[in-house]
């Protein structure tokens, strides 16, 4: 936990100064902190004073820094863990709210992805002004922790809310946000997950295929996912023109039937294996080796019906895997996928709707209901990688309930 990256946000109020305690104290319980002071800011504090207290460079301006490759707000938001503002101004929390980036603050602010976090502190009629409180009710709602500010005596001789939280209530603060962090990160250390990711492409001749809008982004989201936590990961990858995330070995296919061979060698190797790609019922009785020519004003092709991998995999799947299917359904979502999920043997099913806005094929987000035996949920709009992670952890606390429930038998 100590060796967190810790960065702080310093906006420009009279309770600037406290900020020096602050970051004094996280530097010495051993965390890596770094300053983010607007010019605001400076005008209370000075650089040096946060210099020496951190042991690290403050940064004011977008091109700050001893390195000169670095960009700065993109530089510091990854290396960030966590990232507070404290104090935080009313102006801050309003271009936070409205995604304004104007400054190195606010564009840190912008591209950072890792938990957020606010200390306000301003005037009383500042703080409770409905657009302040709207604005942190915005924040919150995105999942941002604030730390209300005290109430007492302000700077501004006016009585009441306003005034910056303790700076050593502000580092409990910060720590209970670190170790529910930590109690909430996935760990699939020691885990193999393989999934399958993108359309088949099913040859009717050298030149055509049949095929499918998928692009591969919710398989390879789940793989990323996985490689993040830890995981050894397998990929099985359909035609698509999606880079390789990091950390994970990935295995190309074109038809069903390859897909089904690489499932099959695999599957006994995985803890968790997720079918995500959209595969071809049916594929064409032959090909032909050369280009079909043109004849007559129609042309029958018969299809036949290609392997069902999933529900291959659902009948040999031993009792530590978990399985997890993927639907794709236009009406009757529930009912279509329960049935998949119960037919094919499946632990876990995720559904999802064509129909539905944000959900399904190509974009980033997906809409999915999660159906286990036992009953369904369903989840809000979210990144394809948040929901990768969301399975993960779901397949997780599967495999976890079986193993309970075979040490206690
Ligand atoms: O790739 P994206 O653009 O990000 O889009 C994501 C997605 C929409 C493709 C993905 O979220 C999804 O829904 N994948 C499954 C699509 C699908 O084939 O659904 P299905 O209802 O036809 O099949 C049910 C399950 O059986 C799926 O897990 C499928 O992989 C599997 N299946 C289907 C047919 C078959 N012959 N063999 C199979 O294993």
């Amino acid at each position: 936990m100590k060796n967190k990256h810790i960065l702080v946000g310093v906006t420009g109020s009279i309770a600037a100064f406290k900020a020096c305690t602050l970051v004094s104290a996280l530097t010495k319980k051993g965390y890596d902190v770094r300053v983010i002071l607007t010019h605001h800011a400076a005008a209370f504090i000075t650089p040096l004073s946060l210099a020496a207290v951190s042991h690290n460079d403050v940064y004011i301006d977008e091109f700050d820094g001893t390195n000169e490759a670095m960009i700065p707000h993109i530089a510091l938001a990854k290396w960030a863990d966590l990232f507070i503002v404290a104090p935080a101004d009313a102006n801050v929390l309003a271009k936070a709210a409205c995604g304004i980036a104007d400054d190195l603050l606010t564009s840190c602010i912008l591209a950072s992805t890792c938990p957020m976090a606010a200390a306000p502190a301003m005037n009383v009629h500042m703080y409770e002004n409905i657009a302040t409180q709207t604005n942190l009710n915005t924040l919150k709602e995105r999942g941002w922790k604030i730390i209300e500010p005290e109430s007492g005596l302000l700077a501004c001789a006016d009585t009441g809310k306003g005034r910056l939280a303790e700076p050593e209530h502000i580092v409990d603060f910060i720590e209970k946000i670190l170790s529910e962090q930590e109690e909430n990160a996935l760990s699939l250390a020691g885990k193999t997950v393989l999934v399958s990711a993108g359309p088949t492409q099913e040859a009717l001749d050298p030149v055509r295929f049949l095929s499918n809008h998928s692009s591969g982004k919710q398989g390879f989201a789940i793989a990323a996912a996985a490689a993040k936590a830890g995981a050894k990961v397998l990929l099985a990858a359909g035609p698509v023109s999606l880079p390789t995330p990091e950390g994970v070995e990935r295995i190309d296919y074109v038809s069903a039937r390859d897909l089904e061979k690489i499932m099959i060698e695999n599957a006994p190797k995985a803890d968790f294996i997720i079918m995500a790609a959209a595969v071809a019922d049916y594929r064409f009785e032959t090909t032909a080796d050369q280009k079909i020519k043109k004849s007559g004003d129609s042309m029958t092709l018969t299809l036949v019906r290609n392997p069902d991998i999933l529900a291959g995999l659902g009948k040999t799947k031993r009792d530590d895997q978990i399985l997890c299917g993927f639907a794709m359904e236009t009406e009757n979502l529930d009912e279509n996928a329960r049935a998949k999920l119960i037919a094919k043997n499946c632990d876990l099913l995720i559904a999802n709707n064509l129909r539905t806005e944000g959900a399904g094929f190509q974009g980033d987000t997906n809409i999915v209901t999660l159906l286990k035996p036992e009953g369904s949920e369903h989840l809000p709009l979210m990144s394809k990688e948040d929901l990768g992670r969301v399975i993960l952890n779901t397949m997780l606390e599967m495999q976890k309930g079986k193993t309970d429930h075979a040490s206690v038998h």
